[in-house]
């Protein structure tokens, strides 16, 4: 299937749902309830909701019953998002095209509408129709994947590496971590869904491995090179911050270099798992991944 059918057909369903969700919400009428919905729906690419349910889809499972686990991670991005532009953070103020959620709302209802979302996507990640004993295995990934160990280990090394040099071993990990674990999880829950084997789970997590630091090092070229307005955040706010990056650790030919490299083996996993697929009788349509992962090819 083309990615951008797909996509046509399944980024409202992901709207509806995130919109969904927040109604039922307890504080709908409050500013809480207002600031969570601000950030929500401000836009943004969905680019992981979008690849759980493409994961879905191309091992032929269940789609319709991956929109809660799909809207969760989409919550927990959003939080992150939030959080990750506070003053004391990376002190942003256009995000998604609009002033950051603190802009609007203050500091504190801000931290607070991050804590709502983060807290809100495990209820939601609870619900709906898959069998139980998927929707733990689901909530427990989810949560490493976000948690201390994933994401936010990787959001506090990166604000400890402002103002120093990493090696670029370190950075990898910070990326891998900061940006990577919430990408894998896409993909992981994807196959957990489609009830993949062992084998294809191992050949999913090395591609979700690839494609998790390919978009981390695009966006930190994004950072040097994108524009503002089409972004809708604003740019050169790592040189600003002296953050280590791809670009500032081996110039922006180097990264966009190093950025071919993740994309490359990518593309080898998922002609791997085309191969394995092909010594049985199950289907796997690599389409959807393999566009997805040109988006991230730089023009
Ligand atoms: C931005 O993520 C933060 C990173 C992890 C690089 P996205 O580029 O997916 O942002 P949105 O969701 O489209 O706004
Ligand atoms: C953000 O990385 C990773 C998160 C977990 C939010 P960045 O700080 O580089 O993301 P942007 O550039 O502000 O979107
Ligand atoms: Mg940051
Ligand atoms: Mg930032
Ligand atoms: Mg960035």
């Amino acid at each position: 299937m083309e990615f951008n059918l797909f996509e046509k057909r399944e980024k409202p369903l992901i709207e509806a749902a995130l919109i969904k969700y927040l109604d039922n919400g307890t504080y709908r009428d409050g500013t809480l309830s207002q600031a969570m919905r601000y950030s929500l729906t401000a836009g943004g690419k969905r680019i992981r909701p979008l690849l759980l349910l493409a994961t879905v889809q191309s091992l032929g499972g269940d789609v319709t019953k991956s929109y809660e686990i799909a809207t969760a991670l989409e919550y927990i991005h959003t939080y992150s998002l939030v959080h990750d532009d506070l003053p004391a953070m990376d002190n942003d103020v256009l995000r998604r095209g609009k002033p950051t959620n603190h802009k609007v709302y203050g500091e504190d209802i801000a931290i607070l509408a991050g804590d709502g979302l983060l807290t809100q996507a495990f209820e939601i990640a609870s619900v709906g129709s898959l069998p139980d004993a998927k929707k733990v295995a689901l909530i427990l990934a989810l949560a490493k994947a976000a948690g201390p160990m994933g994401m936010v280990a990787g959001q506090t090394e990166d604000i400890e590496g402002e103002n120093q040099k990493l090696s670029l071993g370190l950075l990898k990990a910070v990326h891998e971590k900061k940006t990577g674990e919430l990408l894998k999880f896409s993909i992981y829950a994807g196959g957990l869904i489609a009830d993949v084997s062992p084998t294809v789970n191992r050949l999913l997590d090395e591609f979700a491995a690839h494609f998790g630091l390919a978009f981390q090092i695009l966006d930190d070229i994004m950072d040097v090179i994108g524009d503002s307005t089409e972004l809708g955040k604003k740019t050169g706010m790592d040189a600003t911050l002296n953050k280590s990056t791809y670009p500032a650790l081996l110039s922006l030919e180097g990264a966009k270099k190093a950025l071919e490299n993740e994309l490359n083996h990518a593309r080898k996993n998922l002609v791997q798992i085309e191969d394995h697929y092909k010594k049985t009788d199950s289907k796997f349509d690599s389409q959807l991944l393999s566009e997805m992962l040109d988006l991230l090819q730089l023009q």
